[in-house]
């Protein structure tokens, strides 16, 4: 078949691990897809900036509407990040009956059952597996993989720079601040990364998380959140040597359809397999009243892992495309949840 046509918005860890995979895995795109893909343009702020992907800057576009109103783009991958701008050009993208995957966490967290909803009404897919931990499957894990049980709670480790940061302090005695610069320098944290610090990148994979496990509406102001940044080097020494190592954790119960989300750092004995956990490494736990535990472990950010979900994003897209039938995914919560208070 002909090339389907992806127009790029963003160029930065995430989108330059798009455009090497999908160069590097042609093969294994064409052997599914019978096609190949086409990253036709690419929206980005500079377009003199020098790139650790190599791109012709003929590609490179910072006018969103070249891309956006080009009848030959199928697909819309939303690397870019922030909240307003991204929304806007999301469902422009929608209205032009484009199908759009993201990795944008904040937006999917705010305004994901408006944006499906748009989706659906133009027949459009709308995917963000890259949005809750990198390159694990975990979404569609719970949506496909668990879509016969009835999961009751998911925990775990879900932002890799706050875990980077305390594996470096609690193995290393690294200072935070040393840490943090690591984590930002490998491409892990996000371009303002006081809210991996803060818990609020967790809180929002969590409602994400929430949302699909349990099929209810679970809104970000609703998840408890504290971050690492207050943390005490030597608090978490004296925890090290009573067995324990430091991690944040999050957290979301669903139990006769009270919902409860929270992400606390929490001391966990050194034998709990998520104390394990490391680095920008991340872990969920699901457990499902039919299959019981059930764990998920990988890299949670970093630019190809990252890339991986994103392009498996696409393949899934093309594939529907093929077989005409995009804008299936479901839009109605199963239940309204009751919020649980907190003191219960
Ligand atoms: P990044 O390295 O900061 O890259 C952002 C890219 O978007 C840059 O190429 C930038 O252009 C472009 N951009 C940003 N705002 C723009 C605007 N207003 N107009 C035009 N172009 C704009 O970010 P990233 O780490 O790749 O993250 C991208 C998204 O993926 C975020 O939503 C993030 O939360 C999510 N995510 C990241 C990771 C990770 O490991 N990094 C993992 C999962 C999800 P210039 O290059 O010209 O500045
Ligand atoms: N800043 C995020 C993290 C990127 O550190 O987990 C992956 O979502």
């Amino acid at each position: 078949g002909s090339n389907v046509s992806v127009g790029l918005l963003g160029l930065g860890v995430v989108g330059s691990g798009v455009i090497k995979l999908i160069e590097n895995h042609q093969e294994e795109l064409a052997h599914q897809l019978g096609c190949g893909v086409n990253v036709k343009s690419v929206l980005v702020r500079d377009t003199e900036k020098t790139r650790d992907v190599q791109i012709d800057r003929t590609f490179l576009t910072t006018n969103p509407e070249d891309i956006l109103n080009d009848p030959e783009i199928d697909i819309i991958v939303e690397v870019m990040g922030g909240v307003e701008e991204s929304y806007h050009h999301i469902l422009k993208a929608f209205s032009s009956k484009k199908h759009v995957v993201t990795a944008n966490k904040d937006l999917v967290a705010l305004h994901g059952p408006e944006l499906q909803e748009a989706a659906t009404k133009n027949q459009c897919d709308f995917y963000y597996e890259a949005s809750v931990a990198g390159g694990i499957p975990i979404l569609r894990g719970i949506a496909e993989g668990l879509s016969s049980d009835r999961i009751q709670q998911v925990m775990g480790i879900v932002n890799g720079t706050t875990n980077y940061i305390l594996t470096k302090m609690n193995n290393e005695g690294m200072p935070y601040e040393d840490a943090l610069k690591q984590a930002q320098d490998l491409g892990f944290a996000e371009a303002d990364p006081t809210a991996d610090v803060e818990g609020l990148d967790a809180a929002r994979k969590m409602a994400i998380l929430g949302r699909l496990a349990f099929s209810t509406d679970i809104a970000l102001e609703e998840v408890e959140v504290n971050g690492i940044k207050d943390l005490d080097l030597e608090d978490l020494k004296y925890g090290d040597k009573l067995g324990y190592t430091m991690k944040l954790i999050g957290f979301a119960n669903c139990k006769d359809k009270k919902v409860e989300v929270n992400v606390q750092p929490t001391f966990l004995a050194k034998s709990h397999p998520l104390a394990d956990v490391k680095n920008e490494y991340n872990a969920v736990y699901v457990y499902g009243e039919a299959v019981g535990e059930t764990m998920f472990y990988g890299p949670g950010a970093g630019s190809l892992p990252t890339a991986t979900a994103v392009v498996s994003d696409i393949v899934a897209v093309i594939k529907n495309i093929r077989l005409g039938v995009n804008g299936r995914q479901s839009v109605a919560p199963r239940f309204k949840k009751q919020l649980k208070a907190p003191d219960q």
